[in-house]
């Protein structure tokens, strides 16, 4: 066996000895997903996944690694209109103590004392400045599916995390927007909750 072969097989041996390290510093797409790949429907309403009550029974224990976030600007507008802003004369707080970086063509309001970054363009600088904040965190990327998608072009997306919920929407804004076939996505987990989601989570296979 060669040097290289030593250094490889005792780099897979830690790993199995340090699972952590296994699941740390991934790029992330974790979101709610009806039956037919849809994150919002077509008036942007996420009325269909509220309806299961309370918060996702697995947030707590996935937000706890990331380190830095991403989102698209509609997904921002969205959680200032219905959440943050929804009572204009009681504001809440920006929700994340992560860093932020919201993609955007547009000037967006901002909010003050939350760490956000507007940024426009290619993913991969912004990707590359995320990863360093983030150190072995986790980034996750919250939505929506083109963003996510532009990720993936560039190779930077390991895993999606779907919570999904038993609804059909039949339209909306898609889950994702391009194709992934061969090699197709590897499914780590396929767990059911009692909440009425099952939690799907796969890893991108290059
Ligand atoms: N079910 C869930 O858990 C979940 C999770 C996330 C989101 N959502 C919902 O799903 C919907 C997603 O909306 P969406 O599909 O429109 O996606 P989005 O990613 O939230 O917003 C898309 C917009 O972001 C801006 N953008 C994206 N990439 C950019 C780039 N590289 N540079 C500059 N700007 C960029 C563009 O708008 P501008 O340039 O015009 O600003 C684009 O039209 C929202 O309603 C959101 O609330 C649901």
């Amino acid at each position: 066996m060669t040097a290289q072969h030593d250094g490889f097989d005792g780099g897979e041996q830690n790993l199995r000895r340090h699972p952590a390290v296994l699941t740390s510093m991934k790029t992330q797409y974790y979101s709610a997903v009806s039956l037919d790949g849809y994150i919002a429907d077509e008036n942007h309403s996420l009325d269909w996944l509220f309806q299961f009550g309370g918060e996702d029974p697995t947030y707590d224990t996935f937000i706890k690694d990331v380190g830095a976030i991403a989102m698209g600007s509609s997904t921002y507008e969205w959680v200032l209109r219905n959440d943050l802003l929804a009572d204009p004369d009681n504001p809440k707080p920006w929700p994340y103590s992560q860093p932020s970086w919201i993609f955007s063509s547009r000037t967006l309001r901002e909010l003050p004392g939350a760490d956000i970054r507007f940024v426009k363009g290619d993913v991969g600088p912004v990707h590359a400045e995320m990863r360093k904040v983030a150190g072995d965190k986790n980034i996750w990327v919250v939505g929506g599916g083109d963003l996510a998608g532009q990720f993936h072009d560039q190779g930077l997306l390991d895993e999606m995390i779907l919570m999904m919920a038993p609804v059909i929407l039949s339209k909306g804004a898609p889950l994702f927007t391009r194709k992934i076939t061969k090699p197709p996505l590897r499914v780590v987990s396929v767990t059911p909750y009692p909440e009425g989601f099952t939690q799907i989570h796969l890893e991108v296979q290059r």
